[in-house]
Parts: C-alpha cells; structure tokens; sequence
C-alpha cells in the first residue's frame, strides 16, 4: 500500500474515532458536572446505551452496545478495501442517499441468515469471506499469471504445518525461561523506553513509561503536540494533539491495552488460558515457529509465535471483537537484548487491516521510581460553560 495514503486514512480513522465518541460523550453526560469517576459509574449503572438510542438511523444492528458500531464500522471497511465515504455522506452518517449504505444492509441481513440457516449461528462467513479486500467479490478463479515457482508443490511460507513437536506447556515454559527466568520477569517494577516511531516512513520520538501493575502510557512527540495512549490499569485513553480532552478506549481495547501494559506478561500468559492448543509450524520471516493459540473465557483467543531455536515470543495476534467479525493486531517483537537480567524486544511493529507503524527502542531504564501521577486520567471532554 502507498505509505502517504496508509497515513492520511490512519489519522482519519483517529480522528472520526474521536468525533463519534465526543458525540456520544456529550448526549451521556447532559447536565450534571461530576467528578470523572462519579459520571463513570452513573453511565455503568444504567447499562452500555444501544446503538439504536445513540444513533439516527440504525435498522439491522439493532440491540448492539453504541460502542460497537464504530468497530464493526471499521470491520466492514477493511473487508472491503474502502473508505468510509464510499457509503456515507460527508458529515451526516444517518443519511441512506448512497447505494452502497442500502446494499450494505441487505447484506448484513444476508451475512446473519447464512451463518443461523447454515453454520448454527457461528460467525463463520462475514463480510470478508466473499470480499478479501474488494468491492465486488470475485466469483470466477484466476488463471495462473506466472510460472508455477515451486513446481514440487512444497508448502507455501503461511501455511501452518502439522506439528509433532512440544506441547503448548512446554513452550510457554521455554518462552520464561529464555526471558530470564519467572523469578527476574516477576521483579520488574518498572520500564522507561525512549525511542522513535516509524509511521508511514515518518520517524518520531516516542516516550513509554510502564509500570507494575498494568500501568502503561506512551507519548508520540508529534510537531503539533503530544499523541497520548494510555492504560491505568481499569481505564485507557487516547489523547490527540490539538484536541480539548482524551477518548477513552472501549471493550476490545481495553483488552489490548491491558496486555500491552503488563511488565510480566510471559509468566500471566498460562493463567489467561482456558485452553492451549499448538496449531503447528509456521515461519516468521526467515525463523521457524510454533504457533499457539490461547482461548480465553468471553473475549476472542490470542495467537503466540515462539521462534523454535530461542523459545522468545517473535509475534502476538489479538482481535478486536465487532458486530460483524474479529479484527486482527499483530505485533512481531524483535531485537531482543539483556536487561538487567530480562530479555526484552527493542523493536516491535505493530499491524492492523488500517495501518501499521514500528517502534524502536532507543534506551531502557527498569526499575527505577515512576511517579503514579502519570498514569491519572485526564477529565474525558473539557467541561465548557458555567460548571468550571
Ligand atoms: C459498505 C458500506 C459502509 C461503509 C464502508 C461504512 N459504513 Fe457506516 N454504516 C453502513 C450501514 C449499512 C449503516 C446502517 C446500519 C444499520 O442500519 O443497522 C451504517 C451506519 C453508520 C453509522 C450510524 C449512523 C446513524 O446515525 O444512524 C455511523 C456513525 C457509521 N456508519 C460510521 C461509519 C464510519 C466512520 C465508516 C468508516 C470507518 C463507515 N461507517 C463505513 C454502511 C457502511
Ligand atoms: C456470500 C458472499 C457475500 C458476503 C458474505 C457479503 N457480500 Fe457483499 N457482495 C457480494 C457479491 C457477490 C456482490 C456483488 C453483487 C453484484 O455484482 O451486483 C456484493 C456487493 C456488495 C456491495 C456493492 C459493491 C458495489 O461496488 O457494487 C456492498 C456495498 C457490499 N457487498 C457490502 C457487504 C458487506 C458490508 C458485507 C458484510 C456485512 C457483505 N457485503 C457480505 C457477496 C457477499
């Protein structure tokens, strides 16, 4: 994908993700002036809003969380290789005036029918099924456009092998001890990176701060000011430069930025699991793997890539859960060094259907004092008017 294009509809997506949420902050908290905390648990009480209370016209994903529609919003985009704009009218979503928002109905409808009349109501076709990435679905095979390459019909570079080898036990295991150890993973307090994120060939400085526990925040020096993601423990937040306010994550978001801020995540792998099964071999990049896929009680599994010579965890797959389907993140951990008795990846890139960026790692301190002020949230939307 051209990287100018991966950036400009990265940072649309960041910036309608915003939009969408300030409308729906400003509907929840009319009147009253709360503290943060306060408003958060009045808005629990009375139960996550549907999308059909906080949207205009909502006709087939009736009885969805609100929150869930921007996602499965972003589900059916990259299914589909588009933008928004190619259902919506600029500025007003509710409006049924393109074609394509009408077929996109019918569609759903289709999608939910074949999966109850079919597949007993498992979310096996989605939209992506037919689509893989374009508008119109193909319904005839390519013919072969160059010569067959591996004429003895080896196996392709994605496709998993069988696999006789370990168990997933012993590689979790393996993974423990090739990072130092459950005793030296476990002793981490903290971790200061500095470094640069690499967005669409755009190096910027980038900041992160963890802390046990699960505390994580990461700031993106940007010209214009500091992009902010970060993660106390119970609640994250997005911040962007030049916006009044943070956005606070949701859901399968949550769940990311859980994983992400855990110091100790090699030894918390095990007790996450319902269930661990080894798929088989696979190769990242030019290392052999085995691929494990975790399940997980209410929340969609994790997919682990131990490279089969260190035992180190070269990649993770999570999803985000929608109306409409899973959507994949991969990050592949790299360049991994000693420090102070662990091993940790300095470089890791992180991948979406939307976008991708890499992060380099520059300088570690562990486990020296963070001030817990850091990890305070913000107020979600500035308070205007008389209330402040
Ligand atoms: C392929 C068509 C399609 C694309 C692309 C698409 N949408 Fe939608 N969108 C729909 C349909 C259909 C509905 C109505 C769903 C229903 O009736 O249950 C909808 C509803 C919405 C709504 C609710 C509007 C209201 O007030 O009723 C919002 C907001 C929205 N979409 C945002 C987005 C955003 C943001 C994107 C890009 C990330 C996007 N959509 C991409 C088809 C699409
Ligand atoms: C079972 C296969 C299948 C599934 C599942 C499916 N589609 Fe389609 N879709 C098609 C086919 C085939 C066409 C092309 C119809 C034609 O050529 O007139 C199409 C056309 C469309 C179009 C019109 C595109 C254009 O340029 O004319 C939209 C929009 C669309 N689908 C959205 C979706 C969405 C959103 C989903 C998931 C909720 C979805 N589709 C799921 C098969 C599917």
């Amino acid at each position: 994908m051209n990287a100018n294009r991966a950036v400009v509809s990265a940072v649309v997506v960041l910036l309608m993700t915003f939009g969408f949420v300030m409308v729906g902050a400003k509907a929840q908290s009319s009147g009253a002036v709360h503290a943060a905390s306060q408003g958060q648990e009045a808005a629990n009480a009375a139960g996550p809003k549907k999308a059909e209370e906080q949207f205009k016209n909502i006709q087939v994903l009736k009885g969805i969380p609100a929150d869930q529609i921007f996602p499965a919003m972003q589900f059916i985009t990259a299914s589909l290789g588009v933008e928004c704009d190619f259902c919506h009218v600029q500025g007003a979503f509710e409006k049924d005036d393109k074609k394509n928002k009408q077929t996109a109905r019918k569609m759903m409808a289709m999608m939910f029918a074949i999966n109850k009349d079919n597949f007993e109501g498992h979310r096996l076709v989605t939209c992506n099924s037919c689509h893989r990435g374009s508008a119109v679905p193909q319904a005839i095979p390519a013919v072969m456009s160059e010569e067959p390459k591996d004429a003895m019909g080896g196996p392709k570079p994605a496709e998993v092998k069988e696999n006789a080898g370990p168990a997933a036990d012993q590689l979790l295991d393996k993974y423990v001890q090739a990072a130092g150890g459950a005793a030296a993973i476990d002793k981490v307090t903290s971790r200061v990176m500095k470094g640069t994120i690499d967005f669409g060939g755009k190096d910027l400085p980038i900041d992160i701060y963890s802390k046990d526990p699960d505390q994580r925040i990461s700031f993106t020096h940007m010209p214009e000011g500091d992009s902010v993601t970060a993660f106390n423990g119970r609640e994250g937040w997005l911040g962007t430069p030049g916006r009044p306010g943070v956005r606070e994550m949701r859901g399968s978001e949550l769940d990311a930025a859980s994983i992400d801020a855990d110091l100790h995540l090699a030894t918390h792998l095990r007790p996450m699991f319902t269930e661990m099964k080894v798929e088989g071999t696979e190769k990242v990049g030019d290392h052999e793997v085995y691929v494990v896929v975790g399940q997980r009680a209410g929340k969609p599994p994790l997919r682990l890539y131990f490279d089969e010579q260190s035992g180190l965890l070269v990649r993770l797959v999570r999803f985000g859960d929608t109306a409409l389907g899973l959507l994949p993140t991969q990050i592949d951990y790299a360049d991994y060094r000693d420090t102070n008795g662990v091993k940790i990846p300095y470089r890791w890139t992180l991948a979406r259907p939307s976008g991708r960026f890499t992060i380099q790692v520059s300088e570690v301190k562990q486990n020296i004092p963070v001030d817990d002020a850091k990890f305070v949230k913000p107020a979600a939307e500035e308070q205007k008017g008389p209330g402040k």
